[in-house]
């Protein structure tokens, strides 16, 4: 083997500092394509490191696009159009055959090959030179996905061999990246795709039509929401524990110009005291201790979006101060922080607490009772909007019924009844679970009285419930009975209390009980 060839395309005299710098252009690479995720960027550097490094007058990387099928440049250095696409078909031009074949090719004169006569039309800057051209394929399990290709100044005395097996090299170097990369995207999209249509349950769980109710007081309601969601209207839910507090504020969210947006809870009972305003604000590392790294706060994460105060009646009174100054100046400070943090939500608000008593008592702020009560919304409970029992009722054997696998379809006569006279302190919620305990419960198609809890149970038989029932059904059967005897007999009540074996003074008594009138049948 003479020197020369050892040396690649360098020259003999330097075949020890060429073998280095082969290995520091390796080295180079290799960091270039570990060094960011952006995979044109990476492949830019590395084509820059061999043009810096090896003399590459010019150096491409093309990638097979996989749902086109065509051979794209995805980055280039050195002389090259500028702005034009290059874009090949597999096995088009010298490129586009080692991207076919998975061989590498290499070109000793461009100006003798007939591929590259347009190419030197192109450049006409370069057709003072002679030039040779290397490609070597990328390979990815075993297929090819692209190829690298280099220009350098033709040399008679050149090891292409040795050149190719170099560039081979990078090649399987860029394979890795491609690999990497690809991996991310299939993620990032398989994230994208869950996001999509995670969006989507959410807006279908949370929209309009998901709230059940037609009673007038819910139609009311829904045209509040309607009024407010466009808007940036703070708004204040107020109504008893259960009446669906929760779900509208969902609705108005996922029906405003925020709906992309987040939208953020926090419970202002659920969190102890001296945890909340961390929770809302934020705080800077060395807050306090245990404060390790800084952390964003519901109102930083809700940017843009929308944050709901669930139970701000429970909210002490040095937070309402903190609170009361964001709603006025739409700013704040994390925790131990001095930056000033500008915010942009919309906020909703709820409780079930008579926030008016609360201010007489010394417990709630005045004036941020009056930033909060802009717009609210009173959701009326559920025993005033008795139309809309049956309705929920409905909607929940469906829905529980889906949930546990069941195939109960309906509520039986008495069952309704029951569910129709009961009072509903817990409201809606109370009777989502009074249904869901009766799907769980029930091991045929219909729910029975039977099916139901015994609050509901108690609630008829207590003071005139079940007996109540006896007697009305006993007297629906004698008025029947009456007036059957009644038809029976034209009119004639001697003859129609003969016919129920009684006498005639009872049978008036009773035909006067029950206000029927007896000429009627005549
Ligand atoms: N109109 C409605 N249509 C369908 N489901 C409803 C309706 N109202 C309430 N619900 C359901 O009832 C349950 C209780 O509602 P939600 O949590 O919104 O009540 P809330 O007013 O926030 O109560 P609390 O004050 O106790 O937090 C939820 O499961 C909710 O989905
Ligand atoms: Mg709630």
């Amino acid at each position: 083997m003479s020197s020369s060839t050892v040396a690649g395309w360098l020259e003999p005299s330097e075949a020890h500092a060429g073998e280095v710098r082969k290995l520091s252009t390796l080295l180079e690479a290799s960091q270039a394509l570990s060094a960011t995720l952006d995979l044109k960027e990476s492949l830019q550097r590395v084509l820059e490191i061999l043009g810096r490094h090896h003399g590459a007058i010019r150096s491409t990387v093309v990638l097979l696009n996989e749902h086109t099928g065509e051979v794209e440049l995805e980055a280039s250095a050195g002389a090259i159009a500028p702005g034009k696409r290059v874009r090949y078909r597999v096995g088009e031009g010298i490129t586009g055959q080692v991207v076919q074949t998975g061989k590498p090719m290499v070109v000793p004169r461009v100006s003798r090959e007939p591929a590259f006569l347009n190419r030197a039309a192109d450049r006409p800057e370069l057709s003072q030179e002679e030039l040779t051209y290397i490609s070597a394929p990328i390979a990815l399990d075993h297929k090819t996905v692209g190829a690298i290709g280099i220009d350098l100044r033709f040399k008679a005395e050149r090891d292409y061999a040795r050149t190719v097996k170099f560039l081979g090299v990078v090649g399987s170097m860029i394979a890795q990246a491609v690999k990497v990369h690809r991996l991310i995207e299939a993620e990032k999209q398989r994230l994208v795709d869950e996001n999509t249509h995670l969006r989507q349950e959410l807006k279908e769980r949370y929209d309009f039509s998901n709230l059940v109710g037609t009673s007038g007081p819910m139609r009311q309601v829904y045209e509040q929401i309607a009024q407010v969601a466009r808007t940036n209207t703070t708004v204040l839910l107020r109504g008893e524990s259960g009446t669906g507090k929760e779900l509208i504020a969902h609705a108005i969210h996922y029906n405003s110009p925020r709906a992309k947006k987040p939208f953020i809870k926090v419970s202002c009972a659920a969190l102890p005291q001296d945890l909340i305003e961390s929770e809302l604000f934020g705080y800077e590392k060395g807050a306090f201790t245990g404060a390790h790294a800084p952390k964003k706060g519901r109102f930083e994460v809700a940017e843009g979006g929308t944050l709901f105060l669930d139970e701000i009646g429970e909210l002490n009174l040095a937070t309402q101060v903190k609170l009361l100054r964001v709603l006025q100046d739409r700013e704040f400070e994390r925790l131990g922080g001095t930056e000033t943090i500008r915010t942009n939500i919309r906020l909703i608000a709820a409780t079930n607490k008579d926030l008016e008593k609360a201010i007489a008592a010394g417990e709630f702020r005045e004036d941020l009772y009056y930033r909060l009560n802009v717009f609210s919304i009173f959701v009326p409970p559920l025993r005033e909007r008795k139309p809309d029992v049956l309705l929920l009722a409905d909607y929940f054997l469906e829905k529980f019924s889906r949930e546990h696998s069941k195939q109960v379809k309906r509520i039986s006569t008495p069952a309704i009844d029951m569910l129709s006279s009961y009072h509903w302190p817990g409201n809606v919620r109370e009777l989502a679970n009074v249904i869901e305990r009766a799907i769980v419960v029930c091991d045929a198609q219909v729910v029975h009285a039977h099916h139901l809890p015994p609050t509901l149970q108690t609630a008829e038989a207590s003071g005139t419930g079940q007996t109540a029932t006896l007697r009305d059904s006993l007297e629906a059967f004698e008025r029947d009975a009456l007036q059957d005897a009644l038809k029976s007999a034209r009119g004639n009540r001697a003859k129609a209390a003969r016919l129920l074996a009684t006498t005639e003074r009872i049978f008036n008594y009773r035909v006067r009980k029950y206000g029927i009138d007896w000429r009627r049948f005549k």
